[in-house]
């Protein structure tokens, strides 16, 4: 891939690189140059013509876009598909995701009760099966990671164990950015245990007329008033400016001021590539409906370091999912702790809806996550020039670091102005991205125009009529 990132840096060289399998599933997009439409902005040719673009995806033998459903466009704007920037919202459907739950449907018609020990894959260890291809997703050793329940839930279940306020140090450090969801998990946990959340909860700013933290802000912060924290929770990858965060200095921070480090992965799995176990994280959660594909409020995945889960007195909520599967149904009024993240699961697992994130996980185990980062540097690399030219002259700003290695796939673009109108704006243009070009982005409140290409399926010519339509859509001032 990054010969040919290198490739749309010079146009020379993109030029002979040939038309290739074109864009979208397979269909040869480079037909797509003399379709009836409007030619885009950036025109044919050159460093930002739609050629360059083709010409990059290619023999792309990383792309499986061909394994993915996609949403088709509207007529109007000359292409089938959508281009589609939402997987950082909601990833799209997988083709094999289908025969998979027909597969278990078959088995429980088929089965019944026995379908337990039965079925293709058992039920009765079926999280098992999902173990190791979740650890490697995330840098863990197999006995470290769980998929369970959904991220929140899992968030919660995580600070059941790991949120112990006493004396003076009581405090939850988030980021000011912080999905909301988290911000009501720490600040419920704060009431729960009959603490006021307005004091308990830190949310850390970023400097102001900046987006994005600063490691060293944070780490300054933990070396002050660390020993006030009980709990630092950050996402990985932040969900509006796309910002992924030095989990390890920060980590290593926390712990240095005697603080449990977790972390909420939910943009960060399967965008970037992780080492929870070697950067000593206490505990980490993620959803799984986002990057890997499986599916909305998929079942989602949870880290505990090996140092916690192989120590029992930790306390725990507990269920019959908790206990040692060899004595499960002995029935016993206490449960035998097993050394594992499986002891933190309580209920059995749904299977249907651990179906397709078995699918998901397998797509991500046989392709990996180096060669998902090294398209994915190319990719967003390659659509942050464009957007860079685009937003030359018009009212835009790319939020997300510009250090590659200090984001994952998604570019947040902010509509300038700071007013209503201007939120406004992002709101319809987004919208008209949709319903004239076929390009699906998102917008967060107030501004942001989140594009994320994702390295699984999304192409450079995605990122091309993305750009090209925005190009349309906003106005040069
Ligand atoms: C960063 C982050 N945390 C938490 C959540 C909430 O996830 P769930 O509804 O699966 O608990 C989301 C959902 O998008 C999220 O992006």
């Amino acid at each position: 891939m990054a010969a040919r990132a290198e490739d749309l840096r010079d146009p020379s060289a993109a030029g002979s690189a040939g038309s290739g399998r074109g864009g979208a599933e397979g269909s040869g997009g480079s037909a797509w140059l003399g379709a009836p439409r409007a030619p885009g902005v950036f025109g044919e040719d050159g460093e930002f013509g739609e050629r360059a673009a083709l010409a990059a995806d290619a023999g792309d033998a990383v792309c499986r876009r061909e394994e993915f459903l996609l949403p088709p466009a509207p007529a109007s704007c000359g292409y089938p598909e959508v281009a589609y920037f939402a997987g950082n919202s909601l990833g799209l459907q997988p083709r094999a995701v289908r025969a998979a739950l027909s597969a278990e449907l078959d088995d429980w018609a088929l089965h019944a009760v026995e379908g337990h020990h039965r079925a293709a894959h058992p039920w009765l260890p079926y999280h098992a099966e999902l173990r190791e291809d979740a650890a490697a997703l995330v840098g863990a050793a197999p006995e470290e990671t769980v998929v369970m329940n959904s991220l929140t839930v899992n968030l919660h279940l995580m600070m059941a164990t790991f949120y112990r306020p006493a004396g003076e140090r009581t405090r939850i450090v988030i980021e000011d950015h912080a999905f909301s969801s988290d911000s009501y998990a720490v600040r419920s946990q704060a009431v729960h245990h009959g603490l006021d959340p307005d004091e308990t909860v830190v949310r850390l700013r970023p400097r102001p007329g900046e987006d994005c933290l600063r490691t060293e802000d944070i780490v300054d912060y933990l070396a002050r008033e660390g020993h006030r924290v009980a709990l630092v929770l950050l996402g990985g990858v932040n969900y509006l400016t796309g910002e992924f965060l030095d989990i390890p200095a920060v980590t290593a921070a926390g712990h240095a001021a005697g603080c449990v480090v977790g972390w909420d992965l939910a943009h960060a799995a399967g965008n970037v590539p992780l080492a929870l176990h070697d950067w000593d994280v206490d505990f980490a959660a993620w959803c799984s409906y986002k990057y890997l594909n499986a599916g909305p409020g998929a079942v989602a995945g949870c880290f505990v370091h090996r140092r916690h889960v192989t120590d029992p007195e930790l306390p725990r909520l507990a269920g019959w999912w908790s206990t040692e599967q060899a004595t499960r149904f002995e029935m016993r009024p206490e449960l035998v702790p097993v050394p594992t993240a499986d002891a933190w699961q309580i209920s059995n697992p749904p299977i249907l809806a651990m179906a397709p994130v078995r699918v998901s996980l397998r797509m991500f185990a046989e392709t990996g996550m180096a060669a998902l980062r090294e398209r994915s540097l190319a990719l967003t690399g390659y659509l942050e020039r464009l957007l860079a030219e685009v937003a030359r002259d018009r009212p835009l700003e790319i939020v997300t670091p510009a250090d590659p290695a200090r984001r994952g796939a998604q570019l947040s673009l902010r509509v300038i102005g700071g007013t209503d109108a201007a939120a406004a704006d992002a709101a319809a243009v987004a919208a008209r991205l949709h319903e004239t070009h076929g390009v699906l982005a998102d917008v967060r409140r107030p501004d942001v125009i989140r594009l994320a290409p994702v390295p699984m399926y999304s192409t450079f010519h995605d990122c091309w009529r993305a750009a090209a339509a925005l190009a349309e859509e906003v106005n040069p001032v």
